[in-house]
């Protein structure tokens, strides 16, 4: 049977493995509601004491929300997608156990975002992080413009939100986009050796720095611009035109309106 998320629980760290390898991990509902019902499982289950969330195969981390998606939504519909992914985004934010992201390749759009969601960030090598929404007439709607500004800058998040340009793993370790840079081999173990010492200190004393550096970023009004301009994106017949060429494998031709 397919099953879009794989959890694997060993000596309480937990793995998310996003499994849609054909389609680049791509997030579409089926992938967010699992990873809403699993970070709740996070929460309750006593014996997980961290996380690890990875892409299946050696490509992708995850190339964003499911662009097939987007095609006809309404601006309510592209509200509420926003809404809903920002809510779990936050639930992988505000979880009072570590969350490291492993990105074992491209982390585009949602994936970036998601990424970004997680209290840390490993990269290996191949890795490729970027904001391309742009590209499809749209903005990021699951945190992008709020997180890459906390993590990089205004200057240089504005750059790539703007350009929709990718980085390689090495610009976004000078960056402060991620901790670390490794092997594709060592990307695995190297969050590991992390959690590892985390999960030797005190739980609650764990679970209070991540709530207190939470707080010492509180775009809430941020967050809810973000849902109104990316919804407002979809009374556009740029966004129709960006997410046909993406699908139909062409260059898109925006009109501005
Ligand atoms: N949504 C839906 N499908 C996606 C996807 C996405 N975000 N990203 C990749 N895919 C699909 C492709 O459509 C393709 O499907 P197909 O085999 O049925 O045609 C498959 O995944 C493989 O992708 P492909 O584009 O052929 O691989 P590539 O190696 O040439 O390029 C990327 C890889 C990541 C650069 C490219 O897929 C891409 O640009 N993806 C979209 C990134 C993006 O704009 N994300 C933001 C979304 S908000």
């Amino acid at each position: 049977m397919y099953n879009p998320l794989l959890t694997n629980l060993e000596n309480g760290i937990f793995t998310i493995t996003i499994n849609r390898p054909d389609k680049m991990n791509a997030l579409n509902q089926e992938v967010m509601n699992d990873l809403n019902n699993v970070m709740d499982e996070v929460y309750k289950n006593t014996d997980i004491k961290s996380v690890i969330i990875t892409g299946a195969g050696n490509k992708a981390f995850v190339a964003g929300a499911d662009i097939s998606e987007f095609a006809g939504l309404s601006q309510q519909q592209g509200m509420a997608l926003a809404k809903k992914g920002q809510d779990i985004f936050f639930k992988i934010e505000n979880s009072p156990k570590p969350v490291i992201a492993a990105v074992n390749g491209f982390a585009l759009g949602g994936g970036c975002e998601l990424a970004m969601a997680c209290h840390m960030r490993i990269a290996s090598e191949n890795a490729k992080f970027g904001q391309p929404e742009v590209n499809l007439g749209l903005i990021p709607g699951y945190g992008g413009t709020q997180r890459l500004p906390m993590l990089v800058g205004k200057g240089k998040a504005i750059e790539l939100l703007l350009t929709g340009n990718m980085i390689d793993a090495a610009t976004a370790l000078q960056l402060g986009l991620v901790n670390y840079v490794v092997s594709q081999e060592q990307l695995i173990e190297k969050a590991i050796s992390i959690l590892q010492i985390i999960n030797s200190k005190a739980p609650v004393a764990i679970a209070k720095c991540i709530n207190a550096a939470n707080h010492a970023y509180t775009g809430i009004k941020g967050y809810e611009t973000e849902i109104f301009g990316f919804s407002e994106c979809f009374t556009t017949e740029d966004v129709k035109e960006g997410t046909a060429a993406f699908l139909e494998k062409r260059k898109p031709n925006f009109k501005g309106k």
